[in-house]
């Protein structure tokens, strides 16, 4: 989604939020601008497409202070008339948003009717004029008059001419960070730019408004009473971004996902294969109470809490089921005390999986979130968190966080189910001990050599893509299909192979590809009776198997055999680099995807 940077020092600003806004890029954008305060004259620069794009009209602005953004459209086209920032009607106050100001039209109306003439198409200009009107030579005061009016979610860096050295920022429900070094301040939306540049880190909260400036950094509640705001440690982040001579970003990421999985479970499992002491500070009696396990996260996370959810019916004996978060928080979800919400999010801030996440807290059911960004709004507001260790994710289709939420759902359903004695001891140990074997078999799928020349050739040549599965298979078909139409943009879905004939067999004809995951070895027969019906209609077929019954497949992926609940995290990997390679072999822009964002910091 949208970022913002902001600078306030003893150097050049416009240069310093450039990098910045670049170092953001990873989190989508399609327009970029900048706003630098040059002793009470503030001067914009904005261009559409990547930041990089601001650096020809931004050599001419001079100041040290100033703010930056990069835009993902919601109201209104990638323009340069919408790039942020946005500035009031004489110029005094500039304006940089991330989120969405739901009663914007209401505030726009009350606005022009005002005589206000707006210049863009953004909820964000309604803050910029706002700002203006409550102005009466102080800056504290209309930022507190405004805030209140304004619906929605928000982080804020606002630029006023009379204060030439601070950036005024302020959030509610999307993520914003101040850090100092010592002449230095900086802004952004996410910690992880602050990180390399910053010896001291503060997260803002919502209601608080900071005043940012060279080295310091003040904070104020809503009735502009100071506060004390105490450093945040930053640990679970390499800020390690480079290639490592990969050619992008999702390659690197799905050949470190061995890795990502075997530090996720060191965090969880010992070297006896038992879950370490302390894991969840759960007790037996609280465990043995839960009655239902709800997975709630949104896109992969969500097939990762769908596989949770299969997982659990089967081990822990409970009924379960994964919702998209967008939906769990609107659908009225009946949950009391015997409820387990399992949140599942990479970033730890996808705002509807946060929405859900406290809407559980708020009904008083036991939540656990597991979480790869340790200074994430999710992993503050956890009770019960575990970590995923898949360190910092680029490209924004995710596969290392895919891979290492899957570890650390298995850990979590094995550790209830022998805590609540639905599973002998020796079983969860061997269970583990299979799970800690799983990252081995993943070397062996990444280092196998496969061709994957003829697959991308197939998925590009067919009119109809489909994934097929059954079971857990059907969970990494979802994911198959997702990875990709987000990187290729190869038109695709995914059935449970059994539902097939009930209505889309209809689309089956010979310029159909139909991708069967058969790892399952209870299901396989099954789909593989699946896989004859497209066949006997002209479908090509590739097929992904556990198994060795399959000669009669020209293309077959075979992945190495694991305990039957496991098959998730060693047939996504095929499904994973076939779509990096179409996506290459079709040119797209593979580690950021066109529309979208790495993380979705709006409803
Ligand atoms: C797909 C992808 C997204 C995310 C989803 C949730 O490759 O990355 O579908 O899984 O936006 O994001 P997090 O896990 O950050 O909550």
């Amino acid at each position: 989604m949208c970022g913002i940077m902001g600078y306030a020092g003893d150097k050049e600003a416009a240069d310093i939020i450039i990098d910045g806004l670049e170092n953001l890029e990873y989190r989508g954008y399609d327009s970029a601008g900048l706003a630098v305060n040059d002793n009470g004259d503030i001067k914009t620069a904005k261009t559409v497409g990547s930041p990089s794009g601001l650096r020809p009209t931004a050599s001419g602005i001079k100041g040290r202070v100033g703010i930056g953004h990069t835009r993902w459209a919601t109201h209104g086209a990638a323009s340069l008339e919408n790039a942020h920032p946005h500035a009031s009607v004489s110029g005094m106050f500039s304006v940089v948003h991330n989120g969405i100001i739901e009663n914007y039209e209401e505030l726009r109306s009350g606005l022009e009717a005002q005589g206000v003439v707006f210049r863009s198409e953004t909820d964000t200009e309604v803050i910029a004029h706002l700002l203006e009107k409550h102005y009466k030579g102080d800056l504290k005061g209309a930022v507190r008059e405004v805030l209140p009016l304004l619906s929605g979610s928000y982080a804020l860096g606002i630029l006023c001419e009379d204060y030439p050295d601070v950036i005024v920022c302020a959030k509610l429900s999307s993520p914003l960070f101040a850090g100092t070094v010592g002449e230095c301040g900086y802004l952004a939306s996410d910690v992880s730019v602050l990180s390399g540049r910053c010896t001291r880190i503060y997260r803002l909260n919502d209601g608080e408004i900071g005043f940012l400036k060279a080295g310091s950094f003040k904070v104020f509640d809503s009735d502009g009473c100071r506060l004390r705001k105490t450093e945040i440690k930053i640990r679970s982040l390499s800020m390690d971004a480079d290639r490592a001579g990969y050619r992008h970003y999702m390659l690197k990421e799905i050949y470190e996902q061995p890795a990502a999985v075997r530090r996720t479970l060191a965090g969880i499992i010992s070297g006896e294969h038992r879950i370490k002491p302390g894991f969840l500070k759960m007790s037996d009696r609280e465990i043995k109470g839960i009655n239902k396990v709800r997975f709630v996260a949104c896109g992969s996370a969500y097939h990762v809490g769908l596989v949770g959810a299969y997982v659990t019916e089967r081990l822990f004996k409970r009924s379960s089921e994964a919702c998209i978060a967008s939906e769990f928080r609107y659908m009225h979800p009946c949950m009391d005390e015997s409820t387990l919400v399992v949140i599942i999010s990479q970033s730890g801030e996808t705002a509807d999986t946060l929405a859900a996440m406290r809407l559980a807290q708020s009904e008083g059911v036991k939540v656990v979130s597991i979480v790869n960004v340790e200074s994430s709004t999710i992993a503050m507001e956890s009770d019960k968190l575990i970590m995923t260790r898949a360190d910092r994710e680029i490209a924004v289709a995710t596969t290392k966080a895919y891979s290492a939420q899957l570890a650390a759902v298995y850990a979590l359903v094995i550790y209830l189910a022998e805590r609540s004695g639905e599973l002998d001891k020796r079983e969860a140990a061997r269970l583990l001990r299979g799970l800690m074997e799983i990252p081995d078999k993943q070397e062996r799928i990444l280092s196998s050599g496969f061709d994957y020349s003829s697959v991308t050739d197939r998925l590009i040549s067919s009119g109809y893509v489909c994934f097929i599965g059954r079971g857990l298979d059907y969970c990494s078909a979802l994911e198959a299909s997702l990875k990709l139409k987000e990187v290729s943009y190869i038109r695709c879905e995914a059935y449970a192979a059994g539902e097939l004939k009930h209505g889309t067999i209809s689309l089956v004809d010979k310029n159909s590809l139909i991708i069967a995951l058969g790892c399952c070895s209870g299901l396989r027969a099954k789909t593989l009776a699946n896989v004859k019906e497209t066949q006997a209609r002209g479908a090509g077929v590739i097929y992904i198997t556990g198994g060795d019954d399959d000669d009669a497949y020209e293309n077959v992926i075979r992945i190495p055999r694991c305990e039957d609940i496991f098959y998730p995290l060693l047939e996504i990997i095929p499904m994973q680099l076939s779509a990096y390679h179409t996506a290459l072999k079709l040119g797209r822009e593979i580690d950021k995807p066109r529309n979208l964002a790495k993380s979705v910091t709006v409803e």
